[in-house]
């Protein structure tokens, strides 16, 4: 990921193709004649087919950077490549997935997953297939005709996924996607997430506030400093895959979670913490 690291020998597949790439991405926004500035500059190397976690303090310009990445929000400056080409404004070459479902609740989740597929006017026969495939995928196909209000909020965050998934956007974009889920269920859907993610082979970059979901999901952990954000360090990590939700006991989990918690931790002041 880093320049180094493809002159040792490129990304953990082995793959030197940059997915996402961003140069000197800053942001600076503008309320009421006060300027704020969110991000002070971030570069960041994404090859093809990795999972790449953002992790930093409350407030320090995660989702900000996430939404200029799928062109959601302008940037003041710097540039977002994605598959080579310079991105400004959403496509479908990006699916995003958030912490809330985005679901039409008057839908049934086949009709959910199909939608899209219906805007952009894909064969009938073609929309069948992929809301079939990516039910499947996601464990969900039996719930084909439920609506959204009959599932429980892992569900619809799979059904999210299944969505966001039958578009085939080359990259994934994900902010914060389990946030509003109990622990269990979120443990549950970080394995799911995982399995999906070595089946479709897809570049995810994957903002939370979760250190442990960082380390278990990633192959690099972004570390962002507090507002306004650089890249603190970029954590490789090494762990075997598949990994079992038990892998968060091992020795070598808890170093990688400790080791960022430390880095966290120093970004944190106790201004921050009081809130002024
Ligand atoms: N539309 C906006 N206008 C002005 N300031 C904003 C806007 N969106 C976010 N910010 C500010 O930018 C900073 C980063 O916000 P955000 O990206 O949501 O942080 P995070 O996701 O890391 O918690 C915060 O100080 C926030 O108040
Ligand atoms: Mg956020």
């Amino acid at each position: 990921m880093t320049e180094n690291e493809i002159a040792a020998g490129g990304s953990p597949l082995g793959k030197e193709k940059s997915a996402i790439k961003i140069n000197k991405v800053r942001k600076v926004f503008t309320r009421n004649d006060e300027e704020i500035e969110a991000i002070k500059e971030v570069n960041l190397d994404i090859k093809e087919g990795e999972f790449v976690s953002v992790v930093g303090p409350s407030g320090c310009g995660k989702s900000t950077f996430l939404h200029i990445v799928g062109g959601f929000i302008d940037k003041t400056s710097g540039e977002v490549i994605v598959n080579g080409k310079e991105v400004n404004k959403p496509g479908p070459d990006r699916g995003m997935m958030f912490q809330e479902s985005t679901l039409y609740p008057w839908l049934k989740v086949d009709r959910n997953v199909a939608w899209g597929l219906e805007v952009q006017k894909l064969p009938k026969k073609e929309i069948k297939e992929r809301v079939e495939y990516f039910l499947k995928l996601v464990g969900l196909w039996e719930f084909k005709n439920n609506l959204p209000s009959e599932l429980s909020g892992g569900m619809k965050q799979r059904v999210s996924l299944a969505k966001v998934l039958a578009f085939n956007p080359e990259v994934l974009l994900m902010d914060e996607p389990f946030g509003a889920l109990d622990s269990q269920t979120r443990e549950m859907m970080q394995a799911e997430l995982q399995r999906i993610w070595s089946e479709s082979r897809k570049s995810v970059l994957f903002v939370t506030h979760d250190i442990e979901e960082a380390v278990f999901l990633s192959d690099y952990v972004v570390v962002l400093s507090k507002r306004p954000s650089t890249v603190k360090e970029v954590i490789k990590i090494d762990l075997p895959r598949p990994r079992e939700i038990s892998i968060r006991k091992s020795y070598d989990f808890v170093d990688y979670r400790n080791k960022i918690w430390d880095l966290l931790h120093e970004e944190q002041n106790v201004k921050q913490l009081r809130g002024v």
